[in-house]
């Protein structure tokens, strides 16, 4: 059985559909025990995360990068850092924001960036772009991680959007037994 935790930030409620799905993606796949937990359940929970052999991390793009909520996460692991404690984990992201571009990729960079620097072993989204309409999967054409997006006051991002968003967390779990089996 391999474990894997989806971390995630959300402001106002969007980013979350995004991580229900990542999640609903995870335990879609037989074999693989999938956890939801919020940022700051995460820093709550250390010893959880270490014990995982995936983390999927998430959260919306303020201010054309990862939320400060999220960032706060972020530099909570700077202990197990020191230790390099996740070394050889597999990692992935995931970010939402308002606008189409809005830059999320400098949201998705910096989580592969972070992913990095814990030594971990990255895994990129893996879909090509079916189309530009709601409905398609990666329709904003990432490769790095999953991108969702919310117009302001909408309530979730597009059936498109939350599809990438399980594909993302079925290529992680799929990716995460196979490296857990070479172990
Ligand atoms: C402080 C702040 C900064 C934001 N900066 C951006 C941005 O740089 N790019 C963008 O497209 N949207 C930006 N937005 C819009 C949010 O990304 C968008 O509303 C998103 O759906 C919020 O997700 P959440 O409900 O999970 O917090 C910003 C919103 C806030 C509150």
């Amino acid at each position: 059985m391999a474990s894997i935790i989806v971390i995630y930030h959300s402001g106002f409620g969007h980013t979350k559909h995004q991580a229900e799905r990542v999640h609903a993606g995870v335990a879609s796949v037989a074999g693989v025990s999938a956890t939801l937990l919020t940022s700051d359940e995460a820093i709550a929970q250390m010893d959880s995360l270490a014990a995982a052999d995936a983390i999927i991390f998430g959260c919306p793009t303020y201010m054309g990068g990862p939320s400060a909520q999220f960032k706060k996460f972020i530099d909570a692991t700077g202990g197990v850092w020191m230790k390099q404690g996740w070394a050889d984990k597999i990692a992935a992201g995931f970010t939402n924001s308002g606008g189409l571009s809005g830059d999320k990729q400098t949201t998705l960079s910096y989580l592969a960036t972070f992913a990095a620097q814990h030594s971990m072993v990255w895994v990129s989204l893996g879909q090509m772009t079916a189309g530009q309409s709601a409905e398609d999967v990666n329709r904003l054409g990432a490769y790095t991680g999953a991108m969702a997006q919310s117009a302001h006051g909408s309530s979730a991002p597009s059936s498109g959007d939350l599809r990438t968003a399980e594909l993302l967390g079925q290529r992680v779990a799929r990716a995460t037994l196979r490296w857990v089996k070479g172990k």
